[in-house]
C-alpha cells in the first residue's frame, strides 16, 4: 500500500511503511529536516531506524531495535527488518564472514531487541523498496548483539487478523507496538504540545488542580478514596477540575488551562473511558463569545496542524431548539444534510389513522428524506430491520413511502389523497427515486428515533467523505430538564451555569424554558467540549440552587467551599473543557477511545494488563479502617 494514503492527508509522510497516517518528521522534530541529525545519536546508535537514506551510503552507523521479520536466504545471508518508532531498515547479515555472527543471525526471532553495526549500502536499482522510508538502502551488519530475546509474541504486530481485545490488552506492551497505536500516540503528544503552544502564547497559565478532592458536581458517580488519617472518610477522584478552576478565577488567575485527568464512575461506551483527559480552560472577566472565539482558534489551528483541513472561521453556531428541530439532536453530524422534516399538515388531512391519532393526542409527525434510495431497501429490511431500530428509541412503527412518477407509492399511499401526497412531496423537497422515512410520536421520541435513523442511513448510503470534518457549535441548551423518576429538574450541565440574561423572569415562572449560557462544541455527530459562563452572582446561584431542589444545607455541604469563595468578590467567569481522548479520535479517525490511550481500561473499568482493580491485603484495609461486604463476585458478572 502506499504511505500515506488513507486519508490523503499532507503531513503524513512514509516513515512508517504500512501506509496508515503517521505525523511527518517536520511536526515530530519542528526545524528537523528530513534525513537531518534527529540527535538520537547516543553510546548505543548512531541513527534511528527510520532515518537512513541515499545521502548515509558508504557511513559505518549503528542501530538498535526489534526484530520485526527475519529471512533466512540460504546463501549465507540472513535479513532482517529491525523496527523502532521511527521506521524500518533492512539489515543484512553475511554470515559467511563471521562464525560468531552466523551462529547469532540464525537464532534470531521476532520482537527479539537487537545491536548492530555496519556500512550503509545502496540497494541496487532493482531492489529498491519505495514503499519504506529506508527503503533505497540496507545495512550490511559486521557485529550484532543480542539486548535481550523475546519470548514468541502472542500475536502478529502486521495484518487486519487481529486477536481480540483482551489479549490485545493484556499484552499491551506488544499491542502499543503496533504502527497504527504508534501514530495515535503521536497525534495524542502533537495536540497536547498544540493546545500548550496556543494557550501558552496567550498568556494562560497551567495550574494544577488536586487529585484528592471533594466530590464534584458533574453526575456521575464518583471515584472514591478512603482517608487513613480521617477514618470513615474519603475523598472522590475529580470528574472534572470544575469547583477548583473556579475558585482560580475567584483568586485572581483569570487565565487558567489544565491538561486534566478526569474520573467518573459510569457506565462505558465506545467513546467513554472511566478515567479520561480533559482540556480545561476557564477565564475572568469575559463573556460566552469571549470563549467560543477562543476556542475556534484553537479547533482551527489542531486540525490544519493535524488533519490539513482548513475550517471555516468562525465555526458556525446553531441554537439547542434549531438543532433539535432539524435533526433531532443537540449532537449533529453535519457531514451530510437529511434534515427532519415536519409533516403535520398533509398528515392531518390522510386518512392514515396511525398519524391522525399521535396529532390528535399532542405528538408529531416528522421524517426524513433518503435521496435515490428507493430501490437500497427491500421490504423486508424496512418493515423489520428499520423498523426494529426505530423502536430502540421508542418509536412505536417506521412509515415510508418511495416517489415515482411524482406520487408516492406505499402501503399507506392510499390513505393520503393527491394533495397531501403533492404537500409531503413539496415539504420533503422529494424526487423521484426517494425513499421517505416517518415516525409519528410524542415529539422527543420522533427526534431520536430519527435522528438515529438519520445517522445510521448517513453511513449506509456513503452520504459523506468520512475523512470529512464537521465543527460546529450549539448554544442555548435549556438550563435545566424534567426528571419524572425524581420528580424534580436536573441541571442539564451542571448547577453553576448562569441563566440567559434574557430568560432570568422565566426562572420561578417557567423553569423548563429558560436558557442557560452554556455551550457545545459537535464534532462529526460526537459532543467534543462543552462548557458555560458560570454564575458569579451568589443571588442568582441560590435561585438556580432553589429550581434544583438543593437545599442550603445540601448546598453547603457538597459545594459550600465554592459558595463562600464566591461571596469573597467573584469576577464574571466562563469555561470550557475538550475531551482530549475523543479530539484524538476524531482527528486519527479511529472510532474506539481505547485505541488513543496508552493504558485504557476495558467495558468493565479493568485493566487487564496490572489486573486493577484488584483485592488488597487485609492489613492495608484495616489502616483504612475499612471491612468490605462484596457480593459473590459470580453474581457481579451475570
Ligand atoms: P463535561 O462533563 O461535558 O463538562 O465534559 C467535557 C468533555 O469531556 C469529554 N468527556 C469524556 N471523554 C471520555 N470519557 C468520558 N467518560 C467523558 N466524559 C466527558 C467530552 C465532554 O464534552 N466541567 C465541565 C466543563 C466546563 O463546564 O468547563 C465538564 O466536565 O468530550
Ligand atoms: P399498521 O396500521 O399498524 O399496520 O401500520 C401501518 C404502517 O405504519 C406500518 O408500516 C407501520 O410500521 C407504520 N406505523 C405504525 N405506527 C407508526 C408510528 N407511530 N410512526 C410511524 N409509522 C408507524
Amino acid at each position: 500500500m502506499e504511505a500515506g494514503c488513507r486519508c490523503g492527508l499532507p503531513f503524513y509522510n512514509s516513515a512508517f511503511e504500512s501506509g496508515l497516517p503517521v505525523p511527518s518528521d517536520e511536526l515530530l522534530f519542528p526545524g528537523r529536516a528530513d534525513g537531518g541529525d534527529f540527535g538520537h545519536s547516543t553510546v548505543l546508535r548512531t541513527h534511528t531506524c527510520g532515518e537512513l537514506r541515499r545521502e548515509h551510503v558508504g557511513q559505518t552507523v549503528t542501530l538498535c531495535g526489534w526484530v520485526h521479520s527475519y529471512r533466512d536466504h540460504g546463501e549465507n545471508l540472513v535479513f532482517v527488518d529491525l523496527r523502532d518508532r521511527y521506521g524500518k531498515t533492512q539489515v543484512v547479515f553475511n554470515t559467511e564472514e563471521d562464525s560468531r555472527i552466523d551462529a547469532l543471525a540464525r537464532r534470531l526471532r521476532r520482537e527479539d531487541v537487537i545491536r548492530i553495526a555496519g556500512e550503509v549500502r545502496y540497494r541496487g536499482d532493482d531492489l529498491v523498496n519505495p514503499r519504506l522510508a529506508t527503503g533505497d538502502i540496507e545495512v550490511r551488519a559486521h557485529e550484532l548483539t543480542v539486548d535481550s530475546s523475546s519470548r514468541t509474541p502472542p500475536f502478529e504486530l502486521e495484518g487486519s487478523d487481529l486477536p481480540n481485545e483482551e489479549l490485545r490488552l493484556r499484552y499491551r506492551f506488544v499491542d502499543l507496538r503496533r504502527e497504527p497505536l504508534q501514530r495515535n500516540l503521536i497525534v495524542r503528544h502533537q495536540i497536547t504540545q498544540a493546545v500548550r503552544d496556543y494557550f501558552n502564547s496567550r498568556d494562560f497559565l497551567e495550574i494544577e488542580t488536586p487529585m484528592l478532592g471533594r466530590s464534584t458536581p458533574e453526575g456521575a458517580r464518583d471515584y472514591l478514596v478512603p482517608s487513613r488519617v480521617h477514618p470513615g472518610s474519603f475523598y472522590a477522584l475529580p470528574q472534572s477540575p470544575q469547583i477548583y478552576k473556579q475558585i482560580l478565577m475567584v483568586a485572581g488567575f483569570d487565565r487558567y488551562y489544565q491538561i486534566a485527568r478526569c474520573f467518573r464512575d459510569e457506565d462505558l461506551r465506545a467513546d467513554r473511558q472511566p478515567e479520561f483527559t480533559q482540556i480545561d480552560v476557564e477565564m475572568a472577566f469575559v463573556e460566552r463569545d469571549d470563549i467560543l472565539e477562543l476556542i475556534d482558534g484553537l479547533v482551527c489551528q489542531v486540525v490544519k496542524q493535524v488533519r490539513g483541513i482548513e475550517l471555516p472561521s468562525p465555526l458556525p453556531r446553531y441554537s439547542y431548539a434549531d438543532v433539535m428541530e432539524r435533526f433531532g439532536t443537540d449532537k449533529p453530524d453535519l457531514r451530510f444534510g437529511m434534515e427532519l422534516v415536519d409533516i403535520a399538515g398533509p398528515a392531518a388531512a390522510s386518512d392514515f389513522g396511525v398519524f391522525r391519532s399521535v396529532l390528535d393526542s399532542g405528538g408529531r409527525v416528522r421524517g426524513i428524506n433518503a435521496k435515490g434510495a428507493a430501490d437500497r431497501y427491500s421490504r423486508r429490511l424496512l418493515d423489520r430491520e428499520l423498523k426494529d431500530f426505530v423502536g430502540e428509541y421508542g418509536a412505536r412503527g417506521l412509515a415510508y413511502m418511495k416517489v415515482a412518477g411524482g406520487k408516492l407509492e406505499s402501503t399507506i399511499a392510499k390513505f393520503f389523497p393527491e394533495q397531501s401526497q403533492q404537500d409531503i412531496i413539496e415539504l420533503m423537497q422529494a424526487e423521484d427515486g426517494d425513499l421517505l422515512l416517518f415516525v409519528a410520536d410524542q415529539a422527543d421520541i420522533t427526534s431520536a428515533a430519527l435522528a438515529a435513523l438519520r445517522n445510521r442511513l448517513g453511513r449506509e448510503l456513503n452520504l459523506y467523505d468520512p475523512d470529512a470534518f464537521s465543527a460546529l457549535w450549539v448554544v442555548d441548551f435549556p438550563l435545566v430538564t424534567w426528571n419524572d423518576e425524581t420528580q424534580r429538574y436536573d441541571a442539564e450541565h451542571h448547577p453553576f451555569c448562569q441563566p440567559h440574561r434574557d430568560d432570568r423572569d422565566l426562572l420561578t415562572s417557567d423553569p423548563a424554558r429558560v436558557r442557560a449560557d452554556s455551550y457545545d462544541l459537535v464534532v462529526n455527530g460526537c459532543e467534543a467540549a462543552s462548557g458555560s459562563v458560570r454564575i458569579h452572582d451568589s443571588k442568582i446561584q441560590q435561585q438556580v440552587f432553589d429550581l434544583l431542589n438543593i437545599s442550603e444545607q445540601e448546598a453547603e455541604r457538597r459545594f459550600g467551599f465554592l459558595l463562600e469563595a464566591l461571596r469573597y468578590g467573584a469576577p464574571p467567569h466562563a469555561g470550557i473543557a475538550l475531551g482530549l481522548d475523543r479530539w484524538v479520535m476524531l482527528l486519527t479517525g479511529d472510532d474506539n477511545i481505547r485505541d488513543v490511550i496508552a493504558f485504557p481500561k476495558t467495558q468493565r473499568a479493568s485493566d487487564l494488563l496490572s489486573g486493577a482493580p484488584a483485592p488488597v491485603d487485609d492489613h492495608q484495609l484495616r489502616d483504612l479502617h475499612i471491612r468490605t461486604d462484596s457480593p459473590d463476585q459470580s453474581i457481579l458478572d451475570e
